[in-house]
């Protein structure tokens, strides 16, 4: 079998460790591999290249498609490969709205019933400022576009608040994605990541994970692309799973389809355990990342008939199994990430455990022209250990984490805190 993974960061490094263990005899061909993703045929296409990369699959003709990033999506990478017969795990352009658009998941959820903060959805700054003055703070003021997991920005007074429309809307912080802006209210409550395989209709939902967005320990300092993240999560009870299924994904799926917009892909739902039950946060159309570091290497069923069934067919009676142990990630990145950070600094791997259960997945890594591995990126690793106990995970993740050595490294050492405070 032959697949086309598009998108090189950590998200992608860990889909193939899982697709070639599904099958070790299979190609993989990789838009611009990082320095970890090794073994690969290397197309050398930028991931967001839509036409570069169907008038490469229209000579290659792989077996599946699968697209790691949300950028191609949005740009309708997905409908393309479709109008020429071929498996696509991912999206269309329609679809992957829901996650391009805050304002059209938001409208979406409103018009099917799915639990979420209330909000309203701006073009002119003046307008979004008086919601504001009216509704008070706390408050949460989003770009409605595509802004690389920063474009929300909670607010703990009204001034702070009217600062961040001016930031996203005359500032022009994240470019054309504050052109709309949401303003929603602020949410009380322990976040979850679920991810859901979806072929239009049904969806099988895998382990929930919990990621952690700020730079600093204990939750503080901006937020990134997420700095780690832990599986499973002892509040996701199967009850929780449950209500998720029914409140949120099957609901979405169903106003999704019927829009015209099914979606076959990864529809990830990030919800706020509230004191009334789960709402959503935001919707993405891909896999999360460094969630996906955690949750797949717990998989023990095939990835790959189950992307294949959401590509091609029905997930319908799919039901994975997994492993009975804990996983963690720490994600190691350059220092200064999120704001301006160097890169080229080469990196030393030869003291990290790497084994069985211990995984470093590459995301900002290169080569030089002298064969040595460098940072390139503001998130370079994460370290994945799996254990017996989410304790174990964590204190091996962390401890690996450590062992990573390039100038100006940073990275928690408190990723899954609160899992460690229900289950010491
Ligand atoms: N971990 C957050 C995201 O992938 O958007």
């Amino acid at each position: 079998m032959h697949i086309l993974l598009v998108g090189n960061g950590g998200r992608e490094h860990a889909l193939l460790r899982r697709l070639r263990s599904d099958l070790p005899d299979g190609t993989f061909s990789v838009t611009r591999p990082n320095a970890g993703m090794t073994d690969v045929d290397a197309v050398d296409v930028a991931p967001t290249d839509v036409d570069a990369l169907v008038a490469w699959a229209l000579h290659a003709r792989p077996d599946l498609v699968m697209i790691g990033p949300e950028a191609p999506l949005a740009d309708g990478l997905a409908d393309r490969l479709r109008a020429e017969d071929l498996a696509v795990f991912g999206p269309s352009r329609a679809a992957a709205r829901i996650e391009s658009s805050k304002a059209f998941a938001k409208a979406l959820m409103e018009e099917a019933g799915v639990p979420t903060a209330a909000y309203r959805a701006f073009r002119r700054a003046e307008d979004a400022k008086a919601y504001i003055r009216a509704e008070g703070a706390p408050i949460v003021v989003k770009a409605s576009g595509l802004a690389a997991g920063k474009g929300a920005i909670v607010c703990s007074s009204v001034e702070d608040a009217l600062g961040a429309v001016d930031t996203i809307m005359a500032d022009g912080a994240f470019g054309d994605a504050g052109d709309e802006i949401v303003v929603e209210a602020f949410m009380e409550g322990e976040e979850l990541s679920i991810f859901g395989v979806a072929d239009g209709r049904d969806v099988v939902l895998l382990r929930a994970a919990q990621d952690h967005k700020r730079v600093g320990e204990g939750d503080t300092g901006p937020n990134t692309g997420g700095m780690g993240a832990y599986a499973p999560v002892s509040i996701a009870t199967p009850d929780v799973i449950e209500e998720a299924r029914e409140r949120v994904f099957l609901p979405t799926l169903r106003a999704l389809a019927e829009r015209d917009s099914a979606f076959r892909g990864l529809l990830y739902a990030g919800l706020m355990r509230t004191d009334e039950g789960l709402k959503v946060v935001e919707f993405n159309a891909r896999f999360g990342d460094p969630e996906t570091q955690v949750v797949l290497p717990l998989l023990e069923s095939s990835l790959v008939e189950l992307l294949t069934a959401a590509a091609t067919g029905s997930v319908a009676g799919i039901e994975p199994t997994w492993r009975n142990a804990a996983a963690v990630t720490t994600v190691v990145a350059s220092g200064g990430y999120p704001g301006s950070y160097a890169k080229g600094k080469t990196i030393d791997l030869s003291d990290v455990p790497e084994g069985e259960d211990v995984h470093v997945y590459h995301a900002g890594t290169a080569r030089n022209a002298d064969g040595e591995l460098i940072t390139a990126g503001g998130r370079v690793l994460a370290v994945t250990a799996i254990a017996p106990t989410f304790a174990q995970a964590a204190d091996r993740s962390r401890d690996a984490a450590a062992t990573v050595r390039f100038e100006d490294a940073q990275f928690r050492r408190d990723i899954g805190w609160r899992e460690r405070e229900r289950t010491p």
